[in-house]
């Protein structure tokens, strides 16, 4: 099965996607992981969006799609679930003729729901495991009282440079002019599947739980 997770920064789609990992066997193509990747690792390709992604523009889709290009040529586990990636109706064409080409189909598209305010509560108390990327919240979802991961046992923990109120509008306006139209064109297509986001992270898992097996 191959699904895209659909919703504005901390909508909680990086957390979702890793419970669908544990339990489904699919697996995370999440841009944003694959461009802070880039960028840690200073290639040049990582050095050039770096500013791109501080400030919370979009990177292009040329880059993009390339990324979600060699990753589509590997692996195809229990199936993919696309975190971040389209974001631009142009990203959502070239996901089509790449899966096309593949021999492969988009079973389910998730829109998560999240009202903005909460967006921001979320993103600003955020960190996650500096080793295997598990996701934590100061409030919601607090790093365990031992200091250690819960998924591997790490010690070290990181915040995003991106994750701070200034980055975050221009995000989220990133979101609303060039992300929020991929609502319409995947309903069109006969594959949205809408979940409320606000709810606990156990309701939310739930609730996409029953869009997938329905
Ligand atoms: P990316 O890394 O994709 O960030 P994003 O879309 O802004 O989404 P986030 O990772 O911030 O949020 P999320 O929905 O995964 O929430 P999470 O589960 O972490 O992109 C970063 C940048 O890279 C972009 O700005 C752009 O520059 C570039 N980029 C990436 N892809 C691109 C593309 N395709 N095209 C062009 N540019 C691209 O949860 C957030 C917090 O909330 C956590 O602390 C979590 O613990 C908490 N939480 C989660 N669920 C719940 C819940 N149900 N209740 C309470 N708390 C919750």
């Amino acid at each position: 099965m191959n699904i895209i997770l659909l919703g504005p920064p901390g909508a909680g789609k990086g957390t979702q996607a890793r419970h669908l990992v544990d339990g489904r066997g699919m697996i995370q193509l999440s841009t944003g992981d694959m461009l802070r990747e880039a960028k840690d690792s200073g290639t040049e390709m990582g050095n050039m969006v770096a500013g791109v992604m501080a400030r919370g523009e979009l990177v292009t889709d040329e880059i993009v799609i390339g990324l979600i290009k060699e990753k589509l040529q590997g692996d195809t586990g229990g199936g993919f679930i696309f975190d971040g990636f389209p974001r631009t109706l142009e990203q959502a064409d070239a996901l089509t003729r790449l899966m096309d080409a593949e021999g492969q189909a988009l079973d389910h598209v998730i829109e998560m729901r999240v009202d903005d305010t909460a967006l921001v509560e979320r993103i600003t108390a955020r960190s996650t495991c500096g080793d295997c990327g598990e996701v934590y919240n100061d409030k919601t979802a607090p790093i365990p009282a031992d200091g250690k991961c819960s998924h591997c046992g790490h010690t070290e923990f990181k915040r995003r440079a991106d994750d701070n109120e200034e980055s975050l509008k221009t995000r989220l306006m990133a979101y609303y002019k060039q992300t929020s139209p991929l609502i319409g064109y995947y309903y069109a297509k006969d594959k949205l599947g809408v979940v409320d986001g606000l709810g606990d992270i156990a309701v939310v898992q739930t609730s996409i739980a029953k869009v997938l097996d329905a």
